[in-house]
């Protein structure tokens, strides 16, 4: 495909990429996909395009997320976020593993389809699977009339616009935002309580502004970028719900820099991973100021004893007593947290790729969808 130069500088104006543009078109097409939606009246939301009743909502006892690539970490993150709101068990996999092996499919389990382009075969087939076997399945989708939007039938769509650098970036935490909502809106048929609901409506209208106050803390992240664009190898680190975070931004990272990187859950340092640990090997941590703040400064202590580099996405008011690179985000709520810490990522990611000299909207060997098996 021939690429017009011209009508693409047209395009992105002052940005140096789509992907650039796409990250600071985040606080407005948040705004738009928030409106409307939340019903502070009742704690709740309104996402009619589900097409399911209190009663449908309150039948499902485990949520099931599938999707590939980034769709797939968004969808561990949003699975921690239905247990954590909700209250059912719920998990992530990627579509590709689980359609080829022959999966269970229970019918008391609300299957969501996750998709930019809404056209990923694996994605589609895995859809196709769940429904042949009589399951129940909805779209998180941003592409209006995609196949995966038909096929589903019912589902929310992200709103986000358009997406044209094959590292997405606005559309995944459209996807975020689209699972905290489905959180509340199961967990307000369930014991997720008024003020609960309240309080996550609330954190939800604030995340538009801090995203805001994440870009603007571009030229801050940059100064942090070169402790990761002189390495070949990153580790991302985090737990729990901070480590599909990590994974995400491993994911971002090589997408575009094609610098190796990966993750790993804080936890399991000590049983591998520590014995890469060295002055050349950088870690991304994720410590959110929650209840396992403690633990994660823990783990920045045994890498940094191993004189292991260290960049740390965290929260003003935590305390870090050993050298690292911070990347303070603004405070929401502990669940909506590691969505706001996904927003730094990307920044870093496409700081470090324009260090690299990278093309950063075509990364060698991706492509945006895959529409082939
Ligand atoms: C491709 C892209 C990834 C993307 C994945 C899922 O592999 O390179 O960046 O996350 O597809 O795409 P989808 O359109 O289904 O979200």
């Amino acid at each position: 495909q021939t690429v017009d130069a011209e009508a693409i500088a047209a395009e992105i104006g002052e940005h140096a990429s789509f992907m650039h543009k796409e990250m600071f078109e985040q606080p407005e097409s948040l705004r738009r996909m928030l409106s409307g939606r939340l019903d502070h009246r009742f704690a709740t939301v309104r996402l009619d395009g589900l097409g399911l009743d209190p009663r449908d909502l309150r039948s499902f006892k485990r949520v099931k997320a599938i999707g590939c690539g980034s769709a797939y970490y968004i969808g561990q993150l949003g699975a921690s976020l239905i247990e954590d709101l909700a209250r059912i068990p719920a998990d992530a996999e990627p579509a590709s593993e689980f359609r080829y092996r022959n999966p269970i499919i229970e019918p008391d389990t609300l299957y969501v389809a996750v998709s930019q382009s809404g056209e990923t075969a694996d994605t589609l087939f895995a859809v196709q699977e769940i429904q042949r076997k009589g399951g129940h399945v909805v779209g998180l989708v941003n592409v209006v009339g995609s196949s995966i939007a038909r096929a589903c039938g019912g589902g929310i769509y992200l709103h986000a616009g358009p997406e044209v650098s094959v590292a997405s970036t606005k559309v995944l935490t459209h996807m975020g935002v689209g699972f905290a909502m489905l959180a509340v809106l199961l967990g307000r048929v369930r014991d997720l309580s008024h003020s609960d609901g309240a309080r996550i409506l609330a954190g939800l209208e604030r995340i538009p502004d801090q995203v805001r106050e994440i870009l603007d803390r571009e030229a801050e992240i940059g100064a942090v970028a070169d402790v990761v664009a002189d390495a070949t190898s990153v580790f991302f680190i985090g737990r729990v719900r901070g480590y599909p975070v990590a994974r995400e931004g491993a994911q971002k990272l090589k997408e575009i820099s094609y610098l190796h990187a990966e993750a790993y859950p804080s936890s399991e340092l000590k049983h591998g991973p520590l014995a890469l640990i060295s002055a050349e090997m950088p870690t991304v941590a994720i410590v959110p100021d929650d209840e396992l703040v403690d633990r994660n400064i823990g783990a920045l202590h045994e890498v940094s004893a191993r004189q292991g580099p260290l960049v740390v996405v965290t929260h003003e008011a935590v305390e870090i007593d050993v050298e690292v690179a911070r990347i303070d985000v603004p405070k929401n709520e502990r669940e909506l947290d590691p969505l706001l810490m996904t927003v730094p990522l990307q920044l870093l990611a496409h700081q470090v790729a324009t260090r690299l000299g990278r093309d950063i909207d075509r990364p060698r060997n991706l492509a945006k969808s895959v529409t082939v098996e």
